[in-house]
């Protein structure tokens, strides 16, 4: 059974790619600091190492112990909104933390690597599909952050001889189908799971900032992907990376191909909760980009993925199951 050393495993899109990677037949060694993530959300028979990836003895620790084949680098800072307030910590955890992270692997010879990155990176195209030969134009220091993890990543495979498969996610949501584990984010800032905290009423309205963006309706238009596929992606990456003795480095969006707008998402979980929750339109926020929606041509034909849920209408239900199950 190969190891796989997974950073950032307690987090959202983490603990559901540990599920999957145990079903497929590999052992997730998860490496977490526990800063946004939650113990209780991998099982207790997967090894788990809480340590901070700038921490050079602990991955030295975990890579001796568990000779993981692979690393699926998930742990950072994610908050879009903050990195404008505090570029510093973006740059700190999520850029030099990743620098720590791929000198431990090269000290160790491990140099197969599927990294979490992000549409932030695109920036405000104004183009319907993104793809993956687009310029890197990030509006806000956490695209920038990933941007440069990602530069990184072609440095280090062209030079070191590094396995690299990026995958640029589009938004994460929903929760595993059978409810084992889901978005619990403190503080919440994405939009499915603060309109079904408004639902339940633990907020009292939801908040739609900006309604004069160039969209249909006038709201920013996301690519909704479900964790569940996000998570079957990164196996079948793990199956796909070039083997350990060549380099090679590839960009691939995940995602459905299907924009829905704030305001569309917001009308589908109050037909899902039979709440009619109170909605009032706030002004833009800086650094948002208008409309961010993947080609997956490049997934389907490299990875022969393809997104079981197309329908946010799935999405939201399987998080509002989960949300119930474990509301306050
Ligand atoms: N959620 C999305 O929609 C989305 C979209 C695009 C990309 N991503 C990327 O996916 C990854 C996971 O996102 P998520 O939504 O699961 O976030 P999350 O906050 O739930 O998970 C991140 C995990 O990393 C851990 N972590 C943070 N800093 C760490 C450090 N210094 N050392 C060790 N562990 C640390 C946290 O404790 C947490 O468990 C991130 O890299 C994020 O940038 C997420």
């Amino acid at each position: 059974m190969q190891n796989i050393l997974v950073t950032g495993g307690a987090g959202y899109i983490g603990s559901h790619i540990c599920i999957q990677l145990r079903d497929a037949g590999y052992l997730p060694v998860v490496f977490d600091n526990l800063s946004n993530g939650h113990r209780d959300a991998v099982a207790q028979d997967i090894p788990f190492i809480e340590a901070d990836i700038r921490d050079s003895n602990a991955l030295d620790r975990a890579f001796s112990d568990f000779r993981p084949s692979a690393v699926i680098h998930m742990a950072a800072l994610i908050e879009a909104g903050v990195s404008m307030l505090e570029p510093a910590q973006f740059y700190e955890v999520n850029t030099a933390g990743s620098l720590n992270l791929f000198e431990a692997m090269r000290r160790h010879n491990c140099h197969r690597i599927v990294l979490s990155s992000t549409a932030a990176v695109y920036g405000n195209t104004h183009l319907d599909l993104l793809n993956e030969s687009l310029p890197v134009l990030p509006e806000n220091p956490y695209g920038r952050s990933k941007a440069m993890i990602e530069t990184m990543l072609a440095d280090y495979s062209a030079t070191y001889g590094f396995n690299t498969i990026v995958l640029r996610y589009f938004n994460a949501a929903g929760a595993d189908p059978d409810g084992r584990t889901g978005e619990r984010h403190d503080p919440e800032t994405h939009l499915i799971p603060l309109a079904l905290q408004t639902a339940a009423g633990v907020r009292k309205e939801m908040k739609i900032f900006g309604c004069d963006y160039e969209t249909p309706d006038g709201t920013c238009v996301r690519d909704y992907i479900h964790v569940d596929d996000l998570a079957e992606a990164h196996v079948k990456a793990l199956q796909n990376i070039t083997p350990q003795e060549e380099s090679a480095f590839e960009i691939i969006n995940i995602g459905t191909g299907r924009g829905y707008s704030v305001k569309e998402i917001i009308k589908l979980c109050q037909n899902i909760t039979g709440q009619n929750f109170p909605v009032s339109i706030e002004a833009r926020r800086p650094g948002d980009a208008a409309n961010l929606v993947a080609d997956p041509t490049k997934a389907k034909m490299l990875l022969n993925w393809e997104p079981k849920f197309c329908s946010a209408h799935d999405i939201i239900r399987h998080a509002w199951n989960f949300y119930k199950k474990t509301m306050p």
